[in-house]
């Protein structure tokens, strides 16, 4: 029998979890790149409404989520949280491997659940327009969806080389009334700086979103990852979690995620920190991608979100923000930068990282997608190969291991990725 541990709307998490408030160190803050020290309210509320920036700045542990946003959440979460029986039989590891299944949501990823909440927020505070970035397309049409339900324009620059390899994200994004257009653009100074072929970048395309936020009095910008409401947001996975893993009775040995700018990674392993910190062996493994390799061969310091320059200076992992990474099919994944508080905790030893060839996550996921029946995101891949890897060194050392996984997303649109 397929196990799997479900949960109704009751059970459900009715808050966010805010790990700022047990954190036993401080996060260094965002500066103004014009001053070099923290930088203002004023400025941060051009782009971002008053409701998310004080979850950004927050102490409080627990944050309500308004009930606009759980009516919203119930069209798709619970998640089930599902044991991957056959992919063990398939490795003969004696490790539990449970997956977390995001991709059940309207357009296919976890990033519905900041999506709706941003989407809420902005409603409320009158922004009428909203401009963001995309990789793979996921977020774009994530934002798209919740812009729709929340009465909101949503304006998305996309990756130029993601662009051309899904066309269907970029229908997807259109069916929601999203607009799109590839990035670099001609549609700002930011994207003119770039050749038109140019594959584009998630800090182009960032660049290019702040610039058309700051000409709009109406406008705001979201982000699909990296700051700290966002990982907020996303903290319903990992509390989902805890929850269906008290069901089983079992507790995580390993707690694994693909890693981009952060926020499906954090989303599930930032409700199990707190017992880390109290002495619990419990390893915490990022995995991305060789070629974009942040955590594991990035430096950590300050710099900026976006490549021109426009966003506040964010202490963290980086390659640069000059950094093109190579067109790989992963395209949520090229991000020079690391969520702040990802940062720190792997600065601090807290959270490992682990980096991964695009041809080995793509054959993780094809052994994953005819075992288990579902094909994963691009992205998703990444915490595949890194689930494996896991429990084949649990089979080499005879141990049990009790390993989770988020799968962040379908790859129902990534089929010529595959291909
Ligand atoms: C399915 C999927 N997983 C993961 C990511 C990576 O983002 P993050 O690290 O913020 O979760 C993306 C980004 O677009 C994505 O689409």
């Amino acid at each position: 029998m397929r196990e799997y541990v479900n949960l109704n709307f009751e059970e459900m998490p009715k808050y966010w979890y805010n790990i700022l408030a047990d954190l036993p160190f401080e996060l260094d803050p965002p500066l103004d790149p014009e001053t070099n020290k923290p930088i203002s309210l004023e400025k941060l509320l051009r782009l971002f409404p008053q409701p998310l920036l004080e979850q950004e700045m927050s102490n409080k542990r627990f944050i309500k989520i308004p009930e606009d946003i759980l009516e919203e959440y119930a069209v798709y979460r619970p998640t089930l949280l599902i044991r991957a029986s056959f992919l063990e039989r398939y490795l003969e590891t004696p490790a539990k491997i449970y997956y977390k299944y995001e991709g059940i949501s309207p357009t296919g990823s976890h990033k519905t659940n900041t999506a709706l909440a941003q989407a809420y927020y902005n409603k409320i505070s009158g922004t009428k327009v909203l401009y963001t970035e995309t990789g793979a397309g996921q977020w774009g049409s994530a934002l798209s969806y919740a812009g729709l339900k929340f009465g909101l324009k949503v304006k998305v620059f996309m990756v130029r080389t993601s662009y051309k390899q899904k066309p269907a994200r970029k229908q997807l994004m259109n069916f929601f009334e999203g607009e799109v257009v590839p990035s670099p653009s001609d549609l700002t100074v930011s994207g003119k700086r770039y050749n038109k072929n140019h594959p584009g970048s998630l800090g182009i395309a960032i660049s290019e979103a702040m610039e058309k936020v700051i000409e709009n009095e109406e406008a705001k910008y979201a982000l699909g990852s990296v700051l700290n409401h966002v990982l907020l947001h996303q903290t319903i996975i990992g509390l989902e979690t805890k929850k269906q893993l008290e069901k089983l009775g079992l507790s995580p040995d390993i707690i694994i995620g693909c890693h981009g700018g952060g926020s499906n990674f954090g989303g599930t392993i930032l409700p199990f920190v707190t017992e880390k910190l109290s002495g619990k062996d419990i390893k915490f493994l990022a995995c991305e991608p060789e070629s974009c390799p942040t955590l594991t061969k990035g430096e950590y310091r300050y710099d900026f979100g976006d490549s021109v320059g426009f966003t506040p200076l964010l202490k963290m992992y980086t390659l640069g923000k000059d950094f093109i990474p190579p067109e790989i099919h992963a395209g949520g994944l090229r991000y020079h930068g690391a969520a702040p508080i990802i940062s720190i905790l792997a600065k601090k030893r807290l959270v490992e990282a682990a980096s991964f060839k695009q041809s080995e996550t793509f054959k993780a996921a094809k052994i994953f997608a005819k075992l288990e029946g579902i094909i994963p995101a691009p992205e998703s891949a990444h915490a595949i190969a890194g689930a494996i890897e896991e429990a084949l060194k649990a089979k080499k050392e005879k141990k049990n291991k009790i390993i989770v996984f988020t799968l962040s997303g379908h790859g129902l649109f990534d089929l010529s990725a595959y291909i």
